[in-house]
């Protein structure tokens, strides 16, 4: 069956109210083509790479590693190498890419401008993933509704035209009590980052702890007014961005 020509409302229906689990088992099995999960290794990624290795689904899992994460998070990494001994694919900018914002630019140019951060997230994650989901069929996503109001309005499948690909958001009406339940159940290793305010998280430069009753994102390019997001989801909303 080609999932990617039915619609989403019958998607929607049919995988409403399905566990984790159930869920990734009932979209291997109604799909034959590449089925491809980004991992950022954070908490709900983590539930998501247990329920793939634990059910030893074909789902090619991946990481963006931006040469600019905290130890903690190649720390998660090693961790779950280990514990289930299946690879977890590791995307890189490109060497000429980056060498020439920084050369140009500085290391630290993301606070200097909007356009240079964007321009950071493009080569160090956007492009990367485009190369990471080529001949994908569907892309999985740990994104949540409950991370924020720009999230809140997501659906369970989408389609991404940029990429003219399928994508599944199996925990988007996941709250963090429910990870952290799973997280126990299964001993899931998962970024030490989470237990000192840091609910999301990405690069290190770009993140920071949040305060009790602030928003789960606000940690993330916490000196911008507006929009904590780095355009990695912008496919089903506008066209991809193309580096500078
Ligand atoms: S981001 O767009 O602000 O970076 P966030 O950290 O909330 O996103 O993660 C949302 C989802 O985007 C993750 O569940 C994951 O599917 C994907 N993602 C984000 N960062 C990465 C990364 N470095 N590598 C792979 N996937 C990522
Ligand atoms: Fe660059 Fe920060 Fe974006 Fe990471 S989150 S790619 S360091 S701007």
């Amino acid at each position: 069956m080609i999932l990617n020509n039915t619609p989403l409302q019958t998607l929607h229906a049919d995988f409403a109210g399905l566990t984790l689990d159930e869920a990734l088992i009932a979209l291997r099995q109604r799909f034959d083509g590449r089925i491809a999960f980004s991992s950022s290794l954070g908490l709900e990624d983590q539930v998501i790479t247990d329920a793939i290795f634990r059910n030893g689904l074909d789902i090619d899992v991946f990481t963006l590693d931006t040469g600019r994460n905290f130890t903690e998070t190649y720390d998660v990494l090693d961790a779950t190498r280990q514990k289930y001994g299946k690879p977890i694919k590791a995307f890189y900018p490109q060497t000429a890419a980056i060498e020439r914002y920084v050369t140009i630019k500085g290391i630290n140019a993301i606070y200097e401008s909007v356009e240079n951060r964007k321009e950071c997230c493009y080569i160090r994650k956007i492009e990367p993933l485009n190369r990471a989901l080529q001949g994908a069929q569907v892309w999985i996503t740990g994104l949540r509704a409950a991370q924020s109001t720009y999230r809140a309005d997501m659906n369970l499948f989408e389609r991404d035209e940029q990429r003219g690909l399928l994508k599944f958001n199996p925990l988007l009406h996941a709250v963090t009590s429910d990870l952290w339940t799973y997280i126990r159940k299964y001993d899931i290793p998962y970024n030490k980052l989470h237990s000192e305010f840091y609910p999301s998280i990405g690069c290190a430069p770009c993140t920071r702890a949040v305060a009790v009753g602030e928003d789960e994102r606000s940690g993330r390019w916490w000196w911008e007014s507006h929009n904590q997001e780095c355009g990695l989801h912008d496919g089903t909303r506008a066209p991809v961005r193309k580096a500078a």
